[in-house]
């Protein structure tokens, strides 16, 4: 099999979301479509992944996005080799660098005795997918690299919201929570801006801002977009509301940590906020967890009919059949 490099047209490697045009994104969605009403009726024998092998590599925890990515693999008939924590079950805990791990998964010296087809990478470090790419004998798939990008939630939250509105422009969005440590609010911002007429707002406390190079990127796409700090001040304005939780396992600063606790109502979804947008109508999505402790989105409401993120979650099956079912088919495309 010849196994080439990336291509503008053709999905390769996976690793931002900026780098996927908007007809492959296209195409994703419509191939998800098909994934998912398929399922519906019941069929199980796809064989899109035949004689693949997948490695799904995660040196990072993960519940939904290894498991939707390992049941989208079974679901299209191929082979997973996975390691659910690479950082102390494989190498790595006795000191081997990722760019000597990915050389050997991905047969980087002897390309017909490769153990993997594609890798999926989960790292705790920014960059991570992008150094492996650079080594990698074949695609690399990023699932979380650190506070980097997440591009395969990306996809799926936007699928989501297609799903959920009927549409995936002109609508209103806030962002809120951790917004500088989450590698979620980036992928999914940046994702969004490919399509017109989506107005964000970012609500984060002080010290928990969107990054300048988020700003200036979506200045530059001409994205409509504000800044506060109380999801009370933007809800009722916002059609679908982004909660994601505060990153714990990269803030090492407690005092920075204890802003965002002194001040957590003002970015959770309690039974005020949710009432206040029953006019609205918005709709409330989270990409997972939601952190036990800190409760944004409050027991009390997180059974309520517009409370979405367990519905959310789901569309990472149809959506990872689809962005694999893509990347093999350009890896094995005679043409
Ligand atoms: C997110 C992640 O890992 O970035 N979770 C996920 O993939 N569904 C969000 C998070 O950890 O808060």
């Amino acid at each position: 099999m010849d196994f080439r490099h990336q291509n503008m047209n053709k999905l390769y490697h996976l690793i931002k979301t900026s780098e996927i045009p908007l007809k492959v994104i296209e195409e994703i969605f419509e191939k998800a479509e098909w994934f998912e009403r398929e399922l519906q009726r019941g069929r199980r024998d796809f064989n899109n992944l035949k004689g693949a092998t997948v490695c799904s590599l995660f040196y990072e925890e993960s519940t939904r996005t290894r498991f939707s990515f390992e049941k989208a693999i079974h679901n299209l008939g191929g082979n997973v080799i996975s390691t659910e924590a690479a950082a102390q079950f494989s190498s790595a805990h006795k000191g081997e660098s990722l760019e000597h791990t990915i050389k050997i998964i991905s047969g980087k010296a002897l390309s017909h005795l490769r153990y993997a087809d594609i890798i999926i990478l989960r790292h705790p470090e920014k960059g991570a997918a992008e150094k492996a790419a650079k080594v990698s004998g074949v695609p690399i798939i990023n699932a979380g690299d650190g506070s980097g990008e997440h591009p395969t939630q990306a996809l799926l939250d936007a699928y989501a919201f297609k799903r959920f509105l009927g549409r995936l422009s002109h609508f209103s969005i806030c962002f809120v929570g951790d917004l500088k440590f989450s590698r979620v609010i980036g992928s999914d911002a940046i994702l969004l801006s490919q399509y017109p007429g989506i107005k964000m707002f970012f609500v984060a406390p002080k010290g928990f801002e969107i990054k300048e190079e988020l700003k200036s990127y979506l200045r530059q796409k001409g994205v409509e977009f504000k800044e506060t700090d109380d999801i009370k001040k933007v809800v009722c304005q916002s059609d679908i509301a982004y909660i994601v939780r505060v990153q714990k396992n990269r803030i090492s600063d407690r005092n920075l940590l204890q802003t965002y606790q002194q001040n957590k109502d003002n970015y959770a979804v309690t039974k005020e906020v949710y009432e206040m947008s029953e006019k609205k109508g918005t709709l409330f999505c989270h990409p997972m967890p939601v952190d036990e402790k800190e409760k944004e989105i409050r027991p009390e409401v997180e059974n309520l009919p517009r409370i979405k993120m367990f519905e959310q979650a789901g569309y990472g099956v149809p959506i990872r059949m689809a962005v694999l079912e893509l990347i093999w088919r350009n890896l094995t495309d005679k043409k």
